[in-house]
């Protein structure tokens, strides 16, 4: 039977549907330094983007009824079910209770509005759902093929089950998706802490060298030469953990932020991609080369106003000279698809560099810092630059006794943190 509802109730459900999107979308993302197949962790990054791109619409439309933020009225009852679900043992049990659990709530609820709205009258609402579905649809199918022919052991799928029924449990005493109980008339029983992200990012056991540093002459012995860029845009791997903990160490920044780095975190498992393939097709298997993981812990080591300041004003700023002469090289050697990868790259860069400038600027006010934009890069570059280091000299690889200068602008300085450093072969 049809239950057709009012525009109050429509605004209701709206909010609770949007409360649980960027609760998810803000959390969830905090959980890809812990995704270990590299496939995956791209593909995941990807389905958190669209999901972005649904919270958004959702958000447009609910302002619509007047209400300009309504991330300023998150549910408190269903934080608390994603904090439940973030404190997921490991990716086997997240992936599952996320993809076969909460997301079939999500898709159920909205099939439900459809079914129920007036499609004449509430039609923005009825096309939010109807244009997102199949992207939701899609995701379901994959979360459940990686649970159900993924590398599951029969016993770890125990434990699987058990997770998905305690979330599924505590998703049915609030009232269920849909039902859209009132936080009022929900009694918290258990808070579940916040997720902290790992210090160290985990990865398959395929990739057999993981490094502090990029290491270029394991990939080609000769001078310069394409496959040096390519495996420099691959191992932008670490930097997709790393966005993707910006996002969620800024859980409680503006919306906008929160959509700025989750394109970044997007971007940066496409970069990867792009190098990805282009090592593959030059004959160099991207799973025998050094990761250099150090990247992650360096980078995640420093609060987050650095964290932003060291990657987007130093790594990506000064990438873009170099990124040009990369391009050029690779239409030297007629390799149009590998000129194509950097040439892309730097569009995305630049909005990179841009966020950045924006969100810097925004923390140096909510953080009532003392320090100029320009003393925090310097002071987060040599932070970053001085870890990095140290990560080197415990793994044995080639360290500097003396770290030279301090950063003082691209045009100057020659820091090793850009991501288009000089290529050095030892
Ligand atoms: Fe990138
Ligand atoms: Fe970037």
């Amino acid at each position: 039977m049809i239950a057709y509802f009012s525009s109050e109730e429509a605004l209701k459900k709206l909010k609770l549907f949007f409360s649980l999107e960027f609760d998810l979308i803000r959390h969830t993302i905090g959980y890809c330094p812990r995704i270990p197949r590299y496939l995956d962790k791209c593909q995941f990054v990807r389905h958190v983007y669209e999901d972005l791109k649904r919270s958004r619409m959702l958000r447009e439309r609910i302002q619509d009824f007047g209400l300009a933020q309504p991330e300023k009225q998150l549910n408190e009852a269903w934080t608390n079910l994603v904090r439940h679900l973030m404190s997921a043992a490991d990716v086997d049990l997240f992936i599952a209770a996320f993809y076969r659990v909460v997301k079939v709530e999500q898709v159920a609820a909205y099939r439900s509005y459809i079914q129920n709205a007036l499609r004449l009258n509430d039609a923005p609402s009825v096309e939010v759902f109807e244009d997102h579905l199949p992207a939701m649809e899609r995701q379901l199918a994959w979360g459940k093929q990686f649970v159900e022919a993924g590398s599951i052991s029969a016993d770890k799928e125990r434990e699987v089950i058990k997770f998905e029924i305690e979330i599924r449990e505590h998703i049915a005493r609030l009232g269920n998706l849909y039902g859209g109980s009132s936080q009022e008339n929900v009694n918290i029983e258990t808070e579940y802490p916040d997720y902290a992200v790992p210090a160290e990012m985990e990865l398959e056991p395929r990739f057999i060298w993981r490094s502090a540093e990029r290491i270029y002459d394991s990939v080609n012995q000769s001078e310069e030469h394409p496959t040096h860029h390519s495996y420099t845009h691959f191992t932008e791997l670490p930097i997709i953990d790393l966005v993707a903990n910006i996002v969620y160490d800024g859980k409680h920044m503006p919306f906008e932020y929160l959509a700025d780095f989750i394109r970044q975190a997007w971007d940066e498992a496409r970069h990867s991609q792009m190098g990805f393939s282009r090592l593959r097709s030059m004959g160099v298997d991207p799973y025998q080369v050094p990761i250099p993981v150090g990247h992650y812990k360096a980078y995640t080591s420093v609060p987050l106003l650095e964290r932003i300041a060291a990657l987007t004003q130093v790594g990506e700023a000064c990438s873009f000279v170099p990124k040009k002469q990369w391009t050029k090289m690779a239409i030297e050697h007629n390799d149009l698809l590998t000129a194509l990868e950097h040439d892309y790259d730097i569009v995305d860069e630049k909005n990179h560099v841009k966020f950045g400038v924006k969100w810097i600027n925004e923390l140096i006010k909510k953080n009532n810092e003392t320090r100029n934009f320009k003393q925090i890069v310097q002071d987060a570059e040599w932070k970053v630059r001085t870890g990095v280091n140290e990560l080197k000299k415990e793994k044995g690889e080639k360290w500097q006794a003396d770290l030279g200068p301090r950063f003082e602008g691209c045009h100057v300085s020659n820091s090793p943190l850009n991501l288009a450093p000089n290529i050095i072969i030892a």
